[in-house]
Formats: structure tokens, C-alpha cells, sequence
């Protein structure tokens, strides 16, 4: 079982799965660990659909690679990234892009490949399950402790998935087509989507797994007084 930190350092995106499936009864194991997640006031905002029914996720992502090939306005709840990245994110995000680019061996000018394998967010890398997480628009409705809330749950999910040798990768790509995935999953109106997470069996040969972005020293991030 790993400590802590030791599932705090080895949890890392996974973009490539196995086709073996993670049992339901693993995936309530997780989902009941993380509902341990602190939020305030204990209002716990966060609803997930639990998604394993392969015809459900392919329908998802073929209605979103149709709606990004349209080119079509995003379809959103929440605007999940900046609008305007300034230094030092913008060097950070692109120096994570490419270094993922690189390391698989695609070039930088290669845009097909970049966007062939943005598509493979909505093809789940492959993987099995996939959590869809929502909140109450209420809770929203000109606040945004919420996202804090939802946030640490996402983060819970991907530790206590470490202790069952699952891996995992959020994702935000979903966020600007929320409103296709509540569409499909027939969400009831008063909820918003935020974000995904994707799980399953990472494949360990795979090289796009092997990927593991460098993080800014403590002092970028940390100021002691
Ligand atoms: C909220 C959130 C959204 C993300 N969205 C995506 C995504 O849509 N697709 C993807 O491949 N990775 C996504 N990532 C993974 C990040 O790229 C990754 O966490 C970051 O580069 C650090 O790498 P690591 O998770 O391997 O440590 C997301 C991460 C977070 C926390």
C-alpha cells in the first residue's frame, strides 16, 4: 500500500490503457474514499456519474470530436482556462505541451498529430471508466467556493485510485463541452458540468505514460514568513 507521498509522487497523467475493465466494486471503493473530502461547510458539492457502459462514452466522444471538427463555439458551463495566459504559466504550459510532444516524437510543427492526439481525451485513452463530475448551479451562481470543494475531490480520487494500482487523468478538455456530456447523460437541469476523470490500467510500455512534467522549485510557489 502506498504512503501518502509516495501515491502524492508516483500518481502522474496517463494518456494510454489496457482494455481491462476496473471492477465496480474498486470504483465505489474509490468514490467512497474521496467522499472524505473536506469542503466547507461540509455541503460536499460534487455528483459524478460513474461511466462504464463503452456505447455511452463512445457516443459522448463522437458527439465532441463532431462538434470540434464544426468548429463551432465552445458549449460550456464554466471556462475552465485562462483567457489570457502571461508568464511564468505561459512558459510552464508550454514547455509541458511540448515536452509531451517531444517525448512521444511528434514535432512541433506537426498539427495533425497534436490534434490526433487531443482527440484521444475523448476516446478516454482507451481506458474503461470514466467520472464525470458536476455541481449544483446554485452553488455557483455567483460564488466559487465549489470549485475549491470539487477540486480537492478530484485530487482524492486520484490518490485513492493509486492505492488500487489505477491510474488516472483529469481532464478539462471535456469542460468546454459540458453541455454536450449533460445532453447524453441526461443530467437533471440544475447541474453543471466541471470536469473528467479518466481511469483504468495504464499501459506501462506504452512511451506517452513515461511522461512526467518537472514542477517549479518551492520558492516559485512558496513564500515563508
Ligand atoms: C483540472 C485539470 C485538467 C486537465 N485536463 C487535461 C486534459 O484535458 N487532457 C490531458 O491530457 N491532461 C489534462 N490534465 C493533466 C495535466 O496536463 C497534468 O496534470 C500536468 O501536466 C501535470 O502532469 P502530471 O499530472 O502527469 O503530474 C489536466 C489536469 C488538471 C488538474
Amino acid at each position: 500500500m502506498p504512503t501518502v507521498l509516495q501515491a502524492l509522487k508516483n500518481r502522474s497523467s496517463k494518456r494510454a490503457y489496457l482494455k481491462k475493465p476496473v471492477s465496480k466494486e474498486v470504483l465505489e471503493k474509490i468514490l467512497t474514499a474521496a467522499q472524505m473530502t473536506p469542503s466547507g461547510t461540509n455541503i460536499q458539492p460534487w455528483i459524478t456519474y460513474a461511466v462504464s457502459d463503452k456505447n455511452v462514452l463512445k457516443n459522448i466522444g463522437d458527439a465532441i470530436i463532431k462538434k470540434m471538427n464544426s468548429g463551432e463555439k465552445k458549449n460550456q458551463f464554466i471556462q475552465y482556462s485562462p483567457l489570457n495566459f502571461i508568464n511564468p504559466y505561459k512558459k510552464r504550459r508550454k514547455e509541458t505541451g511540448f515536452g509531451l510532444y517531444n517525448h512521444i516524437g511528434i514535432k512541433k510543427d506537426d498539427s495533425e498529430a497534436r490534434i490526433r492526439i487531443w482527440h484521444d481525451n475523448f476516446r478516454w485513452f482507451g481506458a474503461s471508466s470514466v467520472f464525470f463530475v458536476f455541481v449544483d448551479k446554485v452553488n455557483i451562481d455567483g460564488a466559487q467556493g465549489s470549485f475549491i470543494d470539487c477540486g480537492a475531490y478530484m485530487q482524492s480520487i486520484m490518490l485513492a485510485a493509486q492505492e488500487f494500482k489505477i491510474d488516472t487523468c483529469p481532464q478539462g478538455s471535456t469542460t468546454e463541452f459540458g453541455k454536450i456530456i449533460v445532453d447524453i447523460l441526461n443530467v437533471p437541469d440544475n447541474l453543471a458540468f466541471l470536469y473528467s476523470i479518466v481511469l483504468g490500467y495504464a499501459d506501462k510500455e506504452a512511451k506517452i505514460n513515461s511522461f512526467q512534467p518537472a514542477r517549479v522549485p518551492l520558492k516559485e510557489s512558496v513564500v515563508f514568513i
